[in-house]
């Protein structure tokens, strides 16, 4: 089977409303310079947090929920019927969806910032039912993708992952309010576990072996290397989850490394595919997601070090930002600057009744400004969670809000461009 561009044949009669996708990934934008902002404001939280409710958990919402979430929802709401070739079920439920998860995150965050507990049941329950009609619909289409099993099998994974996410999110809370919870900490574990690998990084993997081909312009067949990096990232997260709950290190430290092979064969599979694309110049968005790849690595091997009590400083926050920062974050704004104007030149057309070019629609200098300082975020909080530096962790922030201002800028040429059509 071949991944990529033959998936783009018809994919004007199954377009969204371009506002649809369009208001996940711009509030996305917004929620994550709040979660910059949150950490400048609490740098020295930073470098021991640990997990519990206060600033930090509240950041780290902001971004996997309000970014991370929001532009998988957008993403999928778009681009799975593409994939799939299977319509959405209706528009409504989509853009339901988008307001209960948006006012859910806002009111969590705050809820988790100031340990405000109706808040945090309040805003749980907003979330979940948002994340309900998400997992309805995504599911609806992916039932009936008989063309791209391992994509789907990504998918429903990743679907079964959230289910879970929010579970245990909902007695992760109800724990703090009135205790009850026989082993808090595992339970804080599997949460972590499944929201990070299972459900963020197998929707995320899943995605690039469409989205990479297509943009690279490869047809290859790597679906074999595909269900390779499947069946080891299962075995990964479960065997890990178990290690976790029965206290078997050795367990958790195999599982480890066989998430670490199956980053490594995800990143071959995705080298051969910019290989073997005839699209070689693939600008700074692909610089972001060659390096993401890079933190993916970093990551897993972090996890395995933590867990086998190799002494690197502050290890839980270091895992934790770099995994969601580096690796995911960084992977997606790549992504974003890529779909992004792919999605408008859908909708516009010039004075000759053409899409206009991508490039037109892709202005270069607010995307540089956006990489030098995303990548200057994760290096200087990388390197003050680990010296235990708040203001190095503060200028990291900043950075990331200069970023998050010029990505805005990029997306705001785009806006204009769709309004004058
Ligand atoms: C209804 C939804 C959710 C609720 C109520 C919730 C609640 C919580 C709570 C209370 C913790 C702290 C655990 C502890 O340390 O004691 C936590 C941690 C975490 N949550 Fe959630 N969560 C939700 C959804 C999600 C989702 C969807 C994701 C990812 C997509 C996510 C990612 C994380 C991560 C990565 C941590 C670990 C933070 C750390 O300790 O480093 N959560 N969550």
């Amino acid at each position: 089977m071949s991944f990529g561009a033959s998936f783009l044949g018809g994919a004007n009669s199954r377009l969204l409303p371009v506002s649809i996708p369009l208001r996940f990934f711009l509030l996305g934008l917004v929620f994550q310079a709040a979660g910059w902002a949150v950490l400048l404001t609490n740098a020295a939280d930073l470098a021991g947090f640990n997990g519990g409710l206060g600033p930090v958990l509240a950041a780290v919402h902001l971004l996997t929920l309000g970014v991370l979430t929001m532009t998988a929802m957008g993403a999928s709401y778009q681009f799975l019927p593409i994939v799939t070739r299977q319509a959405l079920m209706r528009f409504w439920p989509a853009r339901l969806s988008f307001w209960l998860v948006a006012a859910g995150v806002i009111i969590l965050a705050y809820a988790m910032a100031r340990l405000w507990p109706f808040g945090l049941d309040l805003g749980a329950g907003l979330v979940a039912a948002g994340l309900l009609i998400f997992v309805i619909l995504t599911g609806d289409n992916l039932r009936r993708a008989s063309g791209v099993p391992v994509v789907a099998a990504h998918g429903w994974l990743a679907l079964v992952a959230l289910s879970a996410v929010v579970i245990a999110g909902f007695l992760l809370i109800s724990d703090f309010r009135s205790g009850g919870l026989g082993d808090h900490q595992a339970v804080a574990i599997f949460h972590m576990v499944l929201a990070i690998f299972g459900f963020m990084g197998l929707f995320a993997v899943g995605f690039s072996y469409i989205l990479v081909p297509m943009f690279a312009l490869a047809h290859v067949d790597i679906s074999r290397a595909a269900w390779a990096q499947f069946l080891l990232s299962v075995f990964a997260i479960i065997g890990f989850l178990l290690g976790v709950q029965t206290h078997r290190g050795p367990l958790m430290i195999a599982s480890a490394s066989a998430g670490f092979i199956a980053a490594a064969i995800y990143i071959w599979a995705m080298w051969t595919s910019l290989r073997a694309g005839m699209r070689k110049r693939l600008g700074v968005s692909f610089l972001l997601i060659r390096v993401s790849w890079g933190f993916l690595l970093v990551g897993v091997f972090l996890g395995g070090a933590m867990v086998a009590n190799v002494p690197v400083p502050n290890t839980p926050a270091l895992f934790g930002f770099v995994v969601l920062v580096g690796w995911l974050l960084t992977f997606l704004m790549g992504v974003l600057q890529r779909i992004m104007p792919f999605l408008a030149s859908m909708h516009i057309t010039d004075k000759t009744g053409k899409p206009p070019l991508l490039s037109s629609l892709t202005p270069k200098r607010p995307l540089l400004v956006h990489a030098a300082f995303h990548f200057l975020a994760v290096g200087l909080v990388s390197v003050g969670i680990v010296v235990n530096s708040a203001i190095l962790i503060r200028f990291g922030a900043a950075s990331g809000l200069v970023a998050v201002a010029a990505f805005a800028v990029f997306s705001g040429h785009i806006l204009v461009q769709l309004r004058k059509r």
